[in-house]
C-alpha cells in the first residue's frame, strides 16, 4: 500500500453490497491479504495515519496506539454490533465516534440461538456424522436419543433462561413461544421492562440458573459480564441443562466449561463465540456434549449485506462530519475533542 492519502481503510475485505455504498462516494482501500487473515496492528498503524477513517471488522483490536495515530482520524464504523474490539473509553476521550450495525442481525442471530439450542438437545451433528459415516445399520429404539425442547409426551414445559434481553435475547424469546416453554429473563438494565412484558419473569442470575432447562447467553461484553458464566454458575445449573452462548467468549469461563462438560455436571453446550477465538479452550473440540461452530449467527447472506451496507453508511456519514445513526459514543458529538478533529 502507498504512502499516499485516502479517506476510509477497510481492515478485511467485506461483502459487496458494503463496497458498493462507498464505490463513487470516497476513497477507500481494502486490505489486501488473504479472506481468512486479518491485518497484524503494525499495518492498521501504519493505514490509520493516512486516512481519515477506519471500517473495522471485529477481528482486529483498535487500541489506544491506533486511536491516538492520527489526530484528524473522524471515527471508527464497526461491521459488527458488538463493539468490544474498539478501546471506547479512549476514543470517547479523543472525540472520536464509534459505529456498529445493530437491528439488522437481530432475527438472524436469534435462529441460530435456536438452531444451536436445537442442535444439542437432539444431538443433530452426532446423529448427521452417525448417518453419513455409513453408521445406520438399522432403526433401534435407543438411537441417538435426546431430550426435549418442546413439551414432549408428558406435556411438561421446558425452562428457558435468557441471559440479556436486549433486542437478540427478546428475539429468542419470541421463538420460545412456539416451543411451549416458560421464559425467565436476567438483565438488571432493563429490570422493569422484563416486569411489564407479557409471558417472560424476571429472574436473578442464580434463580434463572438453578431453574433453567436451558440458559442462552444474549449480554453484551464488559467488565461486569466478563466470565459471568464460570464454575460457580455451571454448579448451580441443572445436571440436564444446556448452556447456549451466542454473545462473545469471553462471558464464559471456557475452561471451566469443559470441566463442567466433562464431569456432566450439566448435559451439553451450543456455542459459536470462544474465550480466545478463534482458539478453543483445550478439550473443548474433544467433547460429545457440544456443538460448535466458527462465529455465524448473523451469517446470513442478506443479513451479512444489510450489515456490510450500514457500516458503509455509517463511514460516509462519519466522513462528511455529521452525527452517524449508530454511533454508540453519541456524547462525543459534543466534546472539544470531536470539534478539534472536524473544525
Ligand atoms: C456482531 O455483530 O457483534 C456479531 O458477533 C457478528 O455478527
Amino acid at each position: 500500500m502507498s504512502g499516499k492519502t485516502y479517506d476510509v481503510f477497510v481492515t478485511r475485505k467485506i461483502v459487496p453490497d458494503g463496497t458498493a455504498v462507498l464505490d463513487n462516494e470516497c476513497d477507500y482501500r481494502i486490505w489486501p491479504g488473504p479472506e481468512d487473515g486479518s491485518p497484524d496492528h503494525a499495518t492498521i498503524l501504519r493505514e490509520v495515519k493516512k486516512c481519515r477513517l477506519l471500517l473495522s471488522l471485529l477481528t482486529e483490536r483498535i487500541d489506544k496506539a491506533i486511536l491516538e495515530a492520527n489526530e484528524k482520524l473522524l471515527g471508527v464504523a464497526n461491521l459488527a454490533v458488538g463493539f468490544d474490539n474498539i478501546d471506547m473509553e479512549t476514543a470517547t476521550s479523543l472525540g472520536i465516534p464509534v459505529t456498529n450495525t445493530p437491528e439488522v442481525l437481530t432475527e438472524t442471530t436469534a435462529d441460530l440461538a435456536w438452531a444451536l439450542l436445537m442442535a444439542v438437545a437432539r444431538r443433530i451433528p452426532e446423529a448427521h456424522n452417525f448417518t453419513v459415516r455409513g453408521k445406520y445399520k438399522i432403526w433401534g429404539p435407543s438411537l441417538l436419543m435426546g431430550n426435549d425442547v418442546g413439551t414432549g409426551p408428558r406435556g411438561e414445559a421446558k425452562t428457558l433462561g435468557i441471559v440479556g434481553y436486549g433486542r437478540i435475547g427478546q428475539g429468542v424469546h419470541r421463538r420460545a413461544s412456539g416451543f411451549g416453554m416458560r421464559v425467565l429473563a436476567y438483565d438488571p438494565w432493563v429490570k422493569e421492562d422484563i416486569d411489564k412484558t407479557e409471558g417472560v419473569e424476571y429472574a436473578d442470575l442464580p434463580d434463572l440458573l438453578a431453574e433453567s432447562d436451558f440458559v442462552t447467553l444474549h449480554c453484551n461484553l464488559t467488565e461486569e459480564t466478563h466470565h459471568l458464566i464460570g464454575k460457580k454458575e455451571l454448579l448451580e445449573m441443572k445436571k440436564t441443562a444446556y448452556l447456549i452462548n451466542t454473545s462473545r467468549g469471553p462471558v464464559v469461563d471456557e475452561a471451566a466449561l469443559v470441566s463442567a462438560l466433562k464431569e456432566k455436571k450439566i448435559s451439553g453446550a451450543g456455542l459459536d463465540v470462544y474465550e480466545d477465538e478463534p482458539k478453543l479452550a483445550e478439550g473443548l473440540a474433544e467433547l460429545e456434549n457440544v456443538v460448535l461452530l466458527p462465529h455465524i449467527a448473523s451469517a446470513s447472506r442478506a443479513t451479512r449485506g444489510e450489515m456490510a451496507m450500514m457500516a458503509a453508511r455509517n463511514a460516509l456519514a462519519l466522513l462528511r462530519k455529521e452525527h452517524a445513526p449508530n454511533t454508540v459514543n453519541p456524547q462525543v458529538y459534543e466534546t472539544e475533542a470531536y470539534g478539534k478533529r472536524t473544525g
